[in-house]
């Protein structure tokens, strides 16, 4: 089969297009044909060589499946050869899924929604998963509360924005003009043009001084260190990005706040939730732009870099029928 190896830790032209084993599914597990993957902000950071310790290399990387089953291991009883799946790899352990076929346990293999193509199934594995975690399982947003999610055209944020206002909650969302449009359609209430106006002064004067309920930092930085400032009382934070400095919350104190801090690792559940609200029409990816198994070096380059012009997520159309 065709893979997209990592030969060394670097750009993106550390990445070389092999012909590999087709691997064989043992016990427990099912092997995928891949039809799509996508890319995510986790894979620039493995391929750079954030975390050297936990990937050996050469590897296949890559966290979305969409595809269907070919064969299955012994004991698997949940799906069989010609069932549609989508699924994250384990991450940090074994292959990912640049790659034409995928052996993965059962346990963590769902039935992929029928309404969504493979493109923007595999657009939603690993940042769907992130935002259930973040907004169902630790803000716990209750209908009717206000929640800030920064970055809201990024591939987290659209979705985050969607499910929050699936979950009843007033939206408001940092992204740039160009992008306002494009946040409005997914439902957000309040856009904030964070190249124009700072935040929290948007935020404040947007609430009267009350503050959000709920901050979901999909940026870092100064987003999380500021975060008290625009804080309700008793309000939450999820914050899902890699902390490089020490951060002074002292502020926090003041709020009540509580900080909870989110890297997602299984999402099987967590899918099976979001189908039923992709099946009520409350969810649905946005693919921002589609690449091929051979072109994941430019995707990479592409999302990368600043001011991509991207909205929603890249897909890699892994069957070649796929593409555009
Ligand atoms: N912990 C976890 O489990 C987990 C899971 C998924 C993702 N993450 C992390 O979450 C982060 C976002 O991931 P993603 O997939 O959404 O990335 P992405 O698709 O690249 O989106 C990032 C978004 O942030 C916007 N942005 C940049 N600077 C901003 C600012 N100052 N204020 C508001 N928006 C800004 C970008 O828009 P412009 O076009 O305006 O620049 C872009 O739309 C990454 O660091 C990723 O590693 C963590």
């Amino acid at each position: 089969m065709k893979a997209m190896m990592l030969k060394s830790f670097g750009g993106p032209e550390s990445f070389e297009l092999r012909d590999v084993p087709k691997p064989v599914p043992q016990a427990g597990q099912v092997l995928v044909r891949v039809y799509a993957t996508s890319i995510n902000p986790l894979d620039y950071q493995v391929r750079r060589g954030d975390y050297p310790d936990l990937v050996p290399l050469p590897a296949i990387t890559g966290h979305d499946v969409s595809g269907v089953v070919e064969a299955v291991g012994p004991g698997v009883t949940t799906f069989k050869p010609g069932d549609e799946v989508w699924y994250t790899p384990q991450i940090f352990e074994g292959a990912g899924s640049y790659a034409e076929y995928h052996v993965a346990a059962e346990s963590i293999v769902g039935k992929k929604p029928p309404e969504l193509s493979h493109l923007e199934a595999a657009s939603l594995t690993l940042v769907g998963g992130t935002v259930w975690e973040a907004l169902v399982v630790r803000a716990a947003l209750r209908v009717g509360e206000s929640i800030l999610v920064h970055g809201g055209a990024g591939g987290v944020g659209h979705v985050a924005i969607q499910v929050a206002k699936a979950m009843g909650a007033r939206v408001f969302t940092t992204v740039r003009e160009a992008n306002a449009d494009f946040a409005r359609s997914l439902g957000a209430d309040v856009i904030v043009d964070y190249e124009k106006e700072d935040y929290v002064d948007a935020i404040l004067r947007e609430t009267a001084d009350h503050g959000v309920d709920v901050v979901f930092d999909t940026i870092g930085g100064n987003t999380l260190s500021r975060s008290p400032d625009v804080l309700a009382q008793l309000g939450r934070v999820v914050s899902i990005v890699d902390i490089a400095q020490p951060q002074n919350l002292v502020q926090a104190w003041g709020k009540n706040a509580s900080y909870h801090f989110v890297f997602t690792r299984q999402n099987r559940g967590k899918l099976d939730e979001l189908s039923a609200l992709i099946a009520r029409g409350q969810l649905r990816p946005h693919v921002g732009a589609v690449y091929s198994l051979a072109d994941i070096p430019l995707a990479h380059a592409r999302l990368e870099s600043p001011n991509n012009g991207l909205r929603g997520k890249i897909a890699i159309a892994v069957e070649p029928s796929l593409i555009p």
